[in-house]
């Protein structure tokens, strides 16, 4: 086998490697604590903010997405976005979703 194709084979099994090792159930909880100062507690904002809590995980997903890939424009989002690998904006949204809105 060549060097490329073990190096193929590793990058390909990453993600789903990182997905299986985050062994914490509180990890989504944990990580939307980093969003309730602007967005409030749990994604349930009472102010000026997008809410976030309820609202469809993929499409949280795609947001935060396009936040760190620069395609959506932003004061302060993409740079926060950078933040997260893919597994944890998976538990996070997923987290945000499920919570009841105010
Ligand atoms: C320092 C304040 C701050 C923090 C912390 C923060 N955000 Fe944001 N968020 C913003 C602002 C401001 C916007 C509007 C876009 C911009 O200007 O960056 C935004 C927009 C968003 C949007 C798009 C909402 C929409 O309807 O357009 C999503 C999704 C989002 N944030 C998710 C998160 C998540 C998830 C976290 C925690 C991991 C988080 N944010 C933490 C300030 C914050």
């Amino acid at each position: 086998m060549s060097v490329k194709i073990i190096l193929a084979a590793f990058i390909a099994a990453t993600p789903v490697a990182a997905a299986a090792q985050s062994p914490d159930p509180n990890l989504g909880r944990n990580l939307a604590a980093n969003c309730a100062n602007c967005h409030g507690t749990n994604g349930a904002s009472t102010g000026g903010m997008p809410g976030l809590a309820g609202r469809p995980q993929a499409q949280l997903l795609q947001l935060l997405g396009e936040f760190r890939d620069g395609k959506r424009p932003a004061t302060i989002m993409h740079q926060l976005a950078k933040g997260y690998n893919e597994a944890q904006l998976q538990a996070v949204t997923t987290y945000l979703s499920a919570q009841k809105p105010n």
